[in-house]
Formats: structure tokens, sequence, C-alpha cells
């Protein structure tokens, strides 16, 4: 039997038409139009990609977009200046300062900078404690969307075993959080652990978020398991190309596995769309308006 495949694209084109409905409400209602700014440093063409999408998807849900890219050899303190005067403008109520940022600037100093209640990425130690100790919190949005990918497959995830591969600030530590609030049973795993694929064949929820192409096996999977893969890796063909592979042996799981995300349209669909979510989120917790509904 092979697995059902968890369709990110439908998903996330889903939940970005459910965005665009509360955009129109709150608009309608209350004249709020919530705005995402995204900072982009320097020139990495990933990220430009990213910057992109982000920002046509922004409009297309009915919010306002302020793209603002400076120079790889921006200073810290002007770095630090334009994330103050968008937590002071108004009609700004998401920040995120596209990562990584170039050598020479001080990530952590940056995050800490943004206003928590803008910080639509989740980063802010605020929001990260928050997250972690089970308060009201904006949360990273890729595990946001590997929260809601899982939910496709399983209504509820309680007492159910998940592994998570990866402790990144960004991935993995808040993913773990989410899945304790879901109340399912959490191991991480990380680049120490040891027996790796005898954790794994416990997990009815396997996350791998490690950035390692294929380094998940078919043959580690609990078979029926479901797969959220998280990764993203750009490998060389032979005609000098590019293809994209996640962190799992994608046909090999396929065999095992009860569900998977493909990589491309699993987990990347979800990210911009759960931004979304997080901005209207802001925003309307900023203008004192009840939680949308969504
Ligand atoms: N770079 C890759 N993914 C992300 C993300 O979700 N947020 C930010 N700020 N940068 C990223």
């Amino acid at each position: 039997m092979t697995a059902k495949i968890i369709d990110g694209k439908v998903i996330a084109a889903e939940l970005r038409a459910r965005v665009a409905d509360e955009v129109a409400r709150v608009k309608r209602e209350h004249n709020l139009v919530p705005g995402l700014a995204v900072v982009l440093v320097g020139n990495d063409p990933a990220s430009e990609v990213y910057v992109r999408s982000k920002h046509t998807q922004t409009q297309a849900a009915g919010m306002a977009s302020f793209e603002h890219k400076l120079p790889a050899d921006v200073s810290q303190a002007d770095l630090l200046a334009l994330v103050a005067k968008l937590n002071r403008d108004p009609a700004v109520h998401g920040i995120l300062v596209q990562l990584p940022l170039p050598k020479g600037l001080n990530t952590e100093a940056v995050i800490n900078a943004i206003d928590p209640a803008k910080d639509v990425d989740g980063l802010h130690p605020n929001n990260a404690g928050r997250l972690a100790g089970g308060f009201q919190a904006l949360s990273p949005c890729t595990p946001l969307g590997c929260i809601i990918l899982t939910k496709s497959v399983h209504a509820s995830l309680e007492g159910m075993n998940a592994i998570v591969i990866g402790r990144s600030n960004l991935v993995g530590r808040p993913l773990v959080q989410l899945l304790l609030n879901e109340n399912a049973t959490v191991t991480i795993a990380h680049s120490r652990s040891r027996d790796l694929p005898g954790l794994v064949k416990q997990a009815d929820l396997v996350y791998a978020a490690v950035g390692r192409p294929e380094m998940v096996r078919g043959d580690w999977l609990k078979p029926g398991a479901t797969v959220i893969d998280v990764g993203i890796n750009r490998i060389p063909k032979e005609d000098g190309k590019t293809r994209l592979v996640g962190d799992v042996a994608y046909q090999e799981a396929l065999e095992v596995a009860g569900a998977i995300t493909p990589v491309p349209g699993g987990v990347g669909q979800m990210t911009v769309a759960c931004l979304l979510v997080n901005t209207l989120r802001a925003a309307c917790a900023i203008a004192g308006l009840p939680k949308p509904a969504v």
C-alpha cells in the first residue's frame, strides 16, 4: 500500500482563502487593513524568491505589503533604525526580517528589537517564552503549518508518539511546544541523538527538519506513520540544474508511511499561508478586536 499524499498546495490555498475572507470582514466592519512589512538584507537568491512570494500572497489576501530591501553591507544601527520605525508605524501589524542575515549583522539583537506584538515570525524571546509556557503567543509559521498538515490526517494528536528531528529556533523547538499543546508525547532528536532509526521507529508522527537530503530512510518508519518533511534541499543534477528533495527519502517512505508530505508541494506552501494568519491575528490583537476566525 502506498501512503496518502498530503497536498500542501491545496491546504495552503484553502487557508489563504479563509484569511482573505476574514481580512475582508475586518476591513468592512472595523476599517482595519492588516499590514505586513518584510525586510530583506542583501541579495541571496533563495531569500529573494521567498520575499517576492510573501509580497504577492499578502496582497492577494487583501492586506497591505511593505517591502524593505537593504544592501548586504548595511550597518547594524541602520537596520535597527528601520525596525524601530516599523515598530512605530500604525499601518504595520507584522514585521518579518528575512533570515539568514548577511555576516556581520547580529541576528539576535535584530530579533530582540522587533515589537513582540508585531513579531509574526514568533522568534522574539517574549513569544518563544510564552509559547514554551503554554500561553497565547505568536508562533513560528513553519511549525504552525506542520500542525495544520498533521491535523488534515488526524483530528486529534492526543497521546500520539511524535518525533521532531532538528532543534532550530525557527522550526524544531517551537514545533515541540505546539505538539505538547496538542497533548502529543514528544521526542526531540538531533545530530547527537543515539540510534535515530530506533527512535523514529516508535513514532506515529515524524517531523524531519534537519536540512540533510533524504536522511530519514523508509525502513526507519513505523508502518502507517504520518511523515511531515520540512526539508528543502537543492541537490545538483547531471545536467547542471538542481532538484529539490526533502529530509526524507520520499520514494522509500511512500511504501511504509500512512501519509506523507511531498517536497515541493508540502510544508513549504504552508509557511507563507501561516504568515498571513499571524499577520491577521497580530492586527486584530493590536486593534483590540476579538481573535479572528482563522
Ligand atoms: N528564512 C527561511 N524561513 C524563514 C522564516 O520563516 N522566517 C524568516 N524570518 N526567515 C526565514
